[in-house]
Parts: structure tokens; C-alpha cells; sequence
């Protein structure tokens, strides 16, 4: 057993333009966060990890950086950001900031500098090519769509961007750059954040040339070195986002030892309801036999060797009981279910802000309703090549980020509650049933659910220590797993279907104490148990 605050911890995470509004400008910021610390504090949670908040001309919605010391005016100031981490700590909830240090924006004075000439001191700061124009050095294409090189006449030569053009990648290799970073992340440690989320951390060590993006030959080097500069000697928080971490690296990541990050943020299980090999859009039915092989594979795999966040959601990704659950009929109970599901697993819990009450995707049906890049590219592109706009809007409907990133629906009046302005970004079209206050007047809502799971962390060790073990690997419908710690014993047993589903525990579940169900009646089962569409049980016994 090896201690650390943040294995006992559960994170939620913030999405800063989406959360509250305080000045009316339709855009949530730093001292609208402030006002919802209570809220956040009865919840239970006690780590805010906030997306970036950073100076940017916001291309990536703060992913694209221009400063990488100042917030951005849209979100406030840095005294609002010293008042929010202070207010945070009186309510025993630490701040994690977003560190984004694979890419700049095109608009950071280094990279309006290093496109001067090639001889600037700059220059080296990104990765440049020659070439011709109209003929990139290579076909790598980037994740936002289009070529992943983009031509400067004034020098006469590519930069390499593996997200929009508005994000050039930094050159790793370059000392100079890599100091400039850690004294920025010194900079936000001496303010007293609790720790960072590195954005895709696994893309910095990069060698275009070979097609390399993630996982380069330099990638733990240059971790290294940042962990031994900056927060080595701390107990600070590190989050490495890596879509190309797998079972066999993630120990390398999150070592114990800590000579890179606490835990890895990785995406195995998340992106199985896409056809294998293709984009995210290309859709596929998700297979429960699929997903639980690979939760066992990091449940498993990983125990004493690193640590894993355990997540449904986030601001990339659409809401998990639209996607996975059902946002009809059932939306209460399949959220419950998903939510115990993850969150009797090992691993540190992450909550994405919305989905302790429940809230679905938004059912956008134009275009026009989107403004994530990502999304908008995506639909030019494939418009193009002569898909159907309406067949696009049902992909971007279930697919698309900005699902993830309506505003916060507090009550049903205006907007939500969340600005007194325009929202940049409309609510979901429920929003006046699926609101915090609704869920705060309902004692079986979706929100006191997520309470419960969040103080059962905080006294069950067992859920922080214990093994993991699938009971039912092949079943179709069925999620049914055990774990153990120091003779205690936790069955869980979850629906994924909307229909009744029958099970006969090896175990006789009647002399156990059943803790929580989703549905409102709670009798304890005598022997066998047929589950209903999207129940979730468990007991836990000794
Ligand atoms: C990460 C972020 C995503 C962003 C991308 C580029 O995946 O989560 O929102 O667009 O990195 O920074």
C-alpha cells in the first residue's frame, strides 16, 4: 500500500467556459467557479482539475496558448485565480491546471518571432521543414483534419501542427524551450496549485519525419527531466493525458517511484464504438465483452504498477449516458449504473462537470448550433467528399466534443442560470428538467448517487486497494465484478441493457448487506437475481 492523497481522491473536472458565468459576457469564468464552490465541496469532490484558462486566442477553446503565465481576460485575472485556489483550500479542494506543452498558438510571441527567419533564437522553439509549397515534406495528416504542415512563405519553409494550423507543435529538442516551460509551470506552482493535467503528453518527443507522434524515443527522457525540474520533489497531482499510453507503458508514466506522473489519463475503453482502425466518427455498436476485456486488462494489469484515472466523460468525448447508458426512459438509472460501475473500480474517479446530474448530449441539429474546430472541419471535410449533411449531423450529434461543452444548467429560468448574457454556446434542449436545482429537490437524483459513491470512497479502503476481478467476461449484457481486500469482499452487478437480465452469483448474495441499488427499492435478494434494464446492485460483505 503505498499512500498518496491523490489515490483517495476523486477529481471533478471544469470546463471554465461552461460553468458559470459571473459578468454577463456569456462566457463562465474563474470568479463563477468561486461561487459554486459549495456546491462542489456538498458533492464531495475535492479536486478541480480546470481546463486551460490560460492566454489564447481560443482556436481550441485555450488549447492553442499565447502565455503561458496569465489567464486569459475572458476568465478573469490572475488575483481572480489567486482568490479562487485560496477560497478552494478553505473548502479543502485543490486546483489543477491544464498544462498544454506539446503545442503553442501560432499567436504566442515565440512562434511570431520564429517565423521571422530562420535565424531567430525563436526559430527552433517549433519544427520546421523545407519543401516547396504546395508540397508538404510528408502526407501526415492532423487530427483536426488536413495536411499537418503548413507553409510559411517568410521563411520558405513547413511547420508541423498535429492538432489545427493554429497550433503549431513545440520542438521538444530544443533546450532552451523545454526550460521556458518549466519556469512557466514554476510559476503556477508558486501560487499554490495542487497539480496539472498534461495534455497529450505522450505527442511532445515527435519525429515527423518517421511519422513518429506519440511515444518517441526521447518522450520518458524529456518527462523526466520536466518531473526533475519542476514538481519532482512535491506531492503535487500529474495527470499525463496519453492516447497512446497502453497496459504495457503506463507503468513507466506512473511509476511508484515518481519519476514522472502520479497516473496516467489514457483512452482504451472509450473509443470502442467506433469501427476499429478508422476515425472516431466512423461509428460501430459498442460490445460490453470488449469493453470489460480491457477495463480487466488495466484493472489487472497496472495493480502496484502505476495508477490509472477512471473516467466516462470529458470535454472531448460526448455524455456517457447518451452514449453508453439511455438518455430516454432510463436516464436516471442507466447514469446511476455507469457512474457505480466506474466508480467501484480501482483508480482515481474523475467527474465531469454535468454528469453527477445526469445531463445528456444536447441534440444539436445544425451545424450552425457547433463551434468546436474539430467538429466543424470534420463536417467540410467529408461534406466534400460527399457525405450527407444530415447523415454528418447524426455523427456530430453523437459524436462531436462540444456534446460535452453546453453550458451548466443550474435551474430552469433563463439560460440556465449559467450568464445573464448570450451563452457562447446554447444549453442542452432539457435543460429545464435536467438542472442542478431539480436534482438537489429529488433524494433519488442522479446527484445524490454520485454523493453516495463519492463518501463510499472516502471509507472504503477497499475500493482504493482491493484487486479486481471480471466475474462474467463473455456476457453480452451483463457487467458483474468482485473485489478484495483484507478478507472484505465487494460484488457489483450492473445492466448495461434495457432488458431483464438473469444471474446466479457463485457466492450466496443472502448472507451479504446489499449497500446501494439505483432503483428506489432496495430488498435485499434471496438467492439469484435478475437485474432490470440498466440496474446496478452490489454488496459488500466483512
Ligand atoms: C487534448 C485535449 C483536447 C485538445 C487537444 C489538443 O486531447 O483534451 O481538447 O483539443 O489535446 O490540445
Amino acid at each position: 500500500m503505498d499512500r498518496k492523497w491523490w489515490k483517495e481522491s476523486i477529481v471533478y473536472q471544469i470546463y471554465p467556459s461552461s460553468f458559470q458565468d459571473s459578468d454577463g459576457d456569456g462566457i463562465g469564468d474563474l470568479n463563477g467557479i468561486r461561487s459554486r464552490l459549495d456546491y462542489l465541496k456538498d458533492l464531495g469532490v475535492n479536486v478541480l482539475w480546470l481546463c486551460p484558462i490560460m492566454d489564447s486566442p481560443m482556436d481550441d477553446n485555450g488549447y492553442d496558448i499565447s502565455d503561458y503565465c496569465d489567464i486569459d481576460p475572458m476568465f478573469g485575472t490572475l488575483a481572480d485565480m489567486d482568490n479562487l485556489i485560496t477560497e478552494a483550500k478553505k473548502h479543502h479542494i485543490r486546483i489543477i491546471m491544464d498544462l498544454v506543452l506539446n503545442h503553442s498558438s501560432d499567436e504566442h510571441r515565440w512562434f511570431q518571432e520564429a517565423k521571422k527567419s530562420r535565424d531567430n533564437p525563436y526559430h527552433d522553439y517549433y519544427v520546421w521543414r523545407d519543401g516547396v509549397e504546395g508540397t508538404p515534406p510528408n502526407k501526415m495528416r492532423a487530427t483536426f483534419g488536413g495536411s499537418a504542415w503548413t507553409w510559411v512563405p517568410e521563411v520558405g519553409q513547413y511547420y508541423f501542427h498535429q492538432f489545427s494550423i493554429k497550433q503549431p507543435d513545440l520542438n521538444w529538442d530544443n533546450p532552451a524551450l523545454r526550460q521556458e516551460l518549466y519556469k512557466a509551470i514554476r510559476f503556477w506552482m508558486d501560487k499554490g496549485v495542487g497539480g496539472f493535467r498534461l495534455d497529450v503528453i505522450d505527442q511532445i518527443a515527435k519525429d515527423p519525419d518517421l511519422g513518429i507522434t506519440s511515444n518517441g524515443p526521447m518522450l520518458h527522457a524529456y518527462i523526466r527531466e520536466l518531473n526533475a525540474n519542476t514538481f519532482g520533489s512535491t506531492d503535487l497531482v500529474t495527470v499525463g493525458e496519453a492516447w497512446g499510453a497502453n497496459v504495457q507503458n503506463a507503468p513507466i508514466f506512473s511509476d511508484p517511484r515518481g519519476k514522472e506522473f502520479s497516473m496516467v489519463f489514457q483512452f482504451e475503453h472509450i473509443g470502442l464504438d467506433q469501427i476499429p482502425g478508422k476515425a472516431k466518427w466512423d461509428l460501430a455498436p459498442l460490445q460490453l465483452s470488449a469493453l470489460k476485456e480491457v477495463l480487466t486488462k488495466w484493472q489487472v494489469g497496472l495493480h502496484g504498477k502505476g495508477w490509472n484515472s477512471l473516467f466516462w466523460n470529458n470535454h472531448d468525448l460526448p455524455r456517457i449516458v447518451s452514449r453508453w447508458g439511455n438518455d430516454g426512459a432510463y436516464r436516471q438509472e442507466s447514469a446511476k449504473m455507469l457512474a457505480a460501475a466506474i466508480h467501484l473500480m480501482r483508480g482515481t474517479p474523475y467527474i465531469y462537470q454535468g454528469e453527477e446530474i445526469g445531463m445528456t448530449n444536447p441534440h444539436f441539429s445544425s451545424i450552425s448550433d457547433y463551434r468546436d474546430v474539430e467538429s466543424h472541419n470534420m463536417f467540410i471535410e467529408r461534406a466534400a467528399q460527399g457525405q450527407s449533411p444530415d447523415e454528418l449531423l447524426a455523427i456530430l450529434a453523437s459524436k462531436s466534443r462540444d456534446n460535452s461543452r453546453t453550458p451548466m444548467p443550474w435551474h430552469a429560468g433563463e439560460n440556465g442560470g449559467f450568464s445573464d448574457g448570450e451563452p457562447w454556446i446554447g444549453l442542452g434542449d432539457n435543460y429545464q428538467e435536467i438542472n442542478v436545482e431539480a436534482a438537489l429537490a429529488d433524494p433519488d437524483s442522479v446527484f445524490y448517487a454520485y454523493q453516495q459513491l463519492i463518501t463510499l470512497r472516502k471509507t472504503l479502503p477497499l475500493l482504493t486497494w482491493g484487486d479486481y476481478e471480471d466475474l462474467l467476461p463473455e456476457h453480452p449484457s451483463l457487467w458483474c465484478y468482485r473485489r478484495q481486500w483484507q478478507g472484505q469482499t465487494l460484488v457489483v452487478a450492473a445492466n448495461l441493457s434495457r432488458e431483464l437480465q438473469a444471474w446466479q452469483p457463485a457466492e450466496a448474495p443472502g448472507e451479504w448487506k446489499m449497500i446501494i441499488s439505483n432503483y428506489a427499492e432496495t430488498t435485499p435478494r434471496p438467492t439469484g437475481l435478475t437485474l432490470r434494464p440498466f440496474e446496478a446492485i452490489w454488496w459488500l460483505q466483512g
